[in-house]
């Protein structure tokens, strides 16, 4: 099971790294979150026209690239209809801030030499019916290549996606990576009891009731919630009893469990 070797607090995760502050899904974001003491990043993982895996949250790439600039008139197709060629060529960094001008789309092959290897990963695919084949994809890229098997060996990796049948469709392919299903609403009871090689449930924070958690608690599986920003949410999420806390702010979210104890 996924829970942190001192068991008396939540896993801080930075949400597509330490968001807050850094442009989102980057390398910088990661780096970040891991100077801000996070146990783990979050990120979304896609595949690129010609089949490359890259980490990126928005269907297109208006918001957080300057795609606008450099493919004027595509600038709202999807993000997964460019090349891997095409996406390196634009500046994921400079909307977020000027001293992050430059920073790159993150390939999912470049992930481990931009992270430490101290911090746990939790890869979310995202829109799967946009990226044919992503799930197997991904289970080869982490079976495949030597930096991954180190950094699975030595940290916790989890896979999650708000499509039920993309999460068990990775499963399939890659038994040994606990899966957890996203969740917007209330956890739908019968699909996770149907599920039992779920590792456990990330809830969307302001859908969790005390009654709800304790219903995915019946089942034995883990509970992670996203996304939790501010001291109010922060107390209230906190006291539902989570095993991991997702959140666009984990130095605040360190700091603040680092009080208590
Ligand atoms: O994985 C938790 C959270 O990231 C899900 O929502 O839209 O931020 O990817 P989103
Ligand atoms: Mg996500």
């Amino acid at each position: 099971a996924i829970a942190r070797p001192q068991g008396h607090r939540p896993l801080v995760v930075g949400h597509r790294g330490n968001s807050g502050l850094a442009p989102e899904n980057t390398a910088a974001a990661f780096a970040s979150a891991l100077a801000a003491g996070a146990d783990m990043i979050e990120t979304d993982v896609r595949l690129s026209a010609d089949g490359e895996l890259f980490l990126f949250h928005d269907g297109t790439g208006r918001r957080t690239t300057n795609i606008a600039e450099v493919f004027p008139d595509r600038a709202d197709d999807p993000i997964t209809s460019f090349t891997a060629a095409q996406l390196r060529r634009l500046d994921a960094g400079s909307w977020f801030g000027e001293q992050f001008r430059g920073e790159p789309i993150l390939f999912f092959s470049e992930l481990p030499a931009a992270v430490d290897f101290s911090l746990g990963i939790n890869l979310e695919i995202k829109a799967p019916a946009e990226s044919p084949g992503v799930e197997q994809a991904l289970a080869a890229a982490l079976a495949g290549e030597a930096d991954w098997k180190r950094l699975a060996q030595q940290q916790p990796i989890a896979v999650s996606s708000f499509d039920h049948a993309s999460v068990r469709a990775f499963h399939e392919a890659a038994p040994d990576v606990a899966v957890f299903q996203l969740v917007d609403g209330i956890p739908d009871q019968a699909l996770l009891a149907g599920a039992r090689w779920l590792q456990g449930v990330v809830a969307n924070h302001l859908s969790l009731t005390a009654e709800s958690a304790a219903a995915v608690r019946a089942l034995d599986l883990g509970l992670w919630a996203y996304t939790v920003n501010g001291a109010e949410y922060t107390e209230r999420a906190l006291d539902t009893g989570l095993d991991a806390v997702i959140t666009d702010f984990p130095g605040t979210l360190v700091e603040r469990l680092s009080a208590q104890s």
